[in-house]
């Protein structure tokens, strides 16, 4: 690879970038990215540890790689996963992914399995079937916030529970199997943080399920696998015998090509319904409510007018970037930002730093609630874009328009802890007071 001459050492930012504890200083990040936007937008990044790739970090190269879906795929590799992980995977299941979610698959076998849920999801059907369901989730939760009193930790106490109970509402977990459900959706994501995953071993202490930790992080992921698939297995043949109006449902019984889909994507399907409509909704709701809690002329702003929330969650999700990154790899040889790639070659696509271009953004390290327009990637682009974003952007307003009213005066008690990891990350404490209406 050709080398150039930076006034930064090609090093440090290729372990950095990739080091899931940088993830935790959000300006050391975003500083790094803005080096790489500046001098180096499509990087060739040799990192310890990891394969290398190339580090796509303007918002245009990422959407142009995402859009073109023939040429930059998915099944390779599908996210930054150490070397010694990736190798454990392969010995264990004989193949490069636990899974085969949608994000892990291609044409024509994806857009035949995302065509299963396509329609549920879409805005209205998500509107018209959730909206009254999501809204009294939203107020029990938001009641339960207010029995706390004045000061409390705003993700443990509501921004980490209300997106699980919608999230297992629609694939028809009960309530009495949220803890279990609550270490999938932490863990499955290969969360780094010693925090959240000593959280998640407090809330399933003793649960029958789980064997507890082997202290091998591949091992546990691999069990905690073997117990979701069985769990979900029961799912698919509860709805195959008695159909309810769930997502649950429509994957129990969707077909592929006249064929029942193959059990292993069927359970995958459940698997990245839960783990990516968890956190990915707990973070930016955590994120947007500290920047109100930091900046009370924007809180102001939102309770003067009620209209101007949705463009609030939008801005929340463009700020938080729950998901950092997703991977393609090249099937030929091709030009990108003036560098060759070659076939077979693997890009990583950093949305944070897409939805912090100086290109696209005006004044994009500024929170400003009623931002517009704001053309954010932090769904992704292209074939892939979220399935779930019309929920997502849903949970959120409803949240906001039923929180926002009861407050009157809100601020920050001590500093809000950001979780480790290079995948999905964002606040893991958000201690705050809170004077009610
Ligand atoms: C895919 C972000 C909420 C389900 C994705 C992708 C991103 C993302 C970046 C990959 C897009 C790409 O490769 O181009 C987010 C964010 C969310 C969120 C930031 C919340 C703020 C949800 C929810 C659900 C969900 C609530 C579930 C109901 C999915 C699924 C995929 C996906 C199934 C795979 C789509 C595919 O590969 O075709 N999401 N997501 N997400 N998301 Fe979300």
């Amino acid at each position: 690879m050709a080398t150039q001459a930076f006034s930064w050492s090609r090093e440090t930012i290729d372990d950095r970038i990739v080091n899931p504890e940088v993830y935790t200083d959000t300006a050391a990040l975003l500083a790094d990215y803005a080096t790489l936007r500046r001098d180096d937008p499509v990087h060739w990044t040799e990192p310890k540890g990891y394969r290398p790739f190339w580090a796509i970090t303007r918002h245009a190269d990422i959407t142009s790689v995402s859009k073109a879906n023939d040429l930059f795929i998915n099944r390779e590799r599908t996210y930054l996963s150490p070397i010694e992980g990736e190798q454990w995977i392969l010995q264990t299941t004989g193949d490069t992914h636990l899974f085969r979610t949608l994000v892990d698959l291609d044409d024509p076998e994806h857009r035949k399995l995302r065509q299963i849920t396509h329609s549920w999801f879409q805005p209205g059907a998500v509107k018209s079937n959730l909206e009254p369901k999501v809204r009294a989730i939203a107020r029990e939760h938001i009641e339960l916030m207010k029995s706390r009193g004045e000061t409390l930790d705003f993700v443990n106490e509501v921004a980490l529970f209300y997106p699980l109970r919608v999230i297992m509402e629609i694939l028809g977990v009960p309530r009495e199997d949220e803890p279990m459900m609550l270490k999938l959706t932490q863990e499955t994501f290969g969360s780094l943080d010693p925090d959240v995953i000593a959280r998640s071993q407090m809330l399933t202490e003793g649960a029958s399920f789980w064997g507890g930790s082997s202290g091998n992080k591949q091992v546990d992921l691999f069990q905690l696998a073997q117990v979701f698939f069985q769990y979900f297995g029961a799912v698919i043949a509860d709805r195959r015998a008695n159909p309810r109006d769930d997502v649950a449902t429509v994957i129990a019984n969707g077909l592929i090509d006249g064929q029942p889909i193959p059990e292993r994507e069927a359970l995958s399907y459940y698997v990245i319904t839960a783990t990516a409509g968890h956190d990915t909704t707990s973070t930016s709701a955590a994120g947007g409510f500290c920047e109100l809690a930091r900046n009370p002329a924007e809180l102001a702003k939102l309770k003067a007018d009620p209209s101007l929330i949705p463009l609030f969650v939008e801005e929340a999700i463009r700020w938080t970037t729950p998901v950092k990154h997703f991977m393609r790899t090249a099937t030929q040889d091709t030009e990108l930002g003036g560098k060759t790639i070659r076939k077979g070659d693997a890009l990583a696509l950093f949305y944070m730093s897409g939805n912090r271009d100086e290109a696209v953004f005006d004044e994009p390290d500024l929170f400003k609630a009623d931002r517009n327009p704001n053309k954010h990637i932090a769904f992704g682009h292209g074939a892939h874009l979220c399935l779930g974003m019309h929920l997502a952007r849903l949970e959120l307003k409803i949240l906001f328009e039923e929180l926002l009213p009861l407050i009157d005066t809100l601020e920050l008690t001590a500093e809000p802890k950001i979780s480790t990891g290079n995948f999905v990350n964002g606040l893991k404490t958000l201690p705050v007071r809170v004077t009610w209406a």
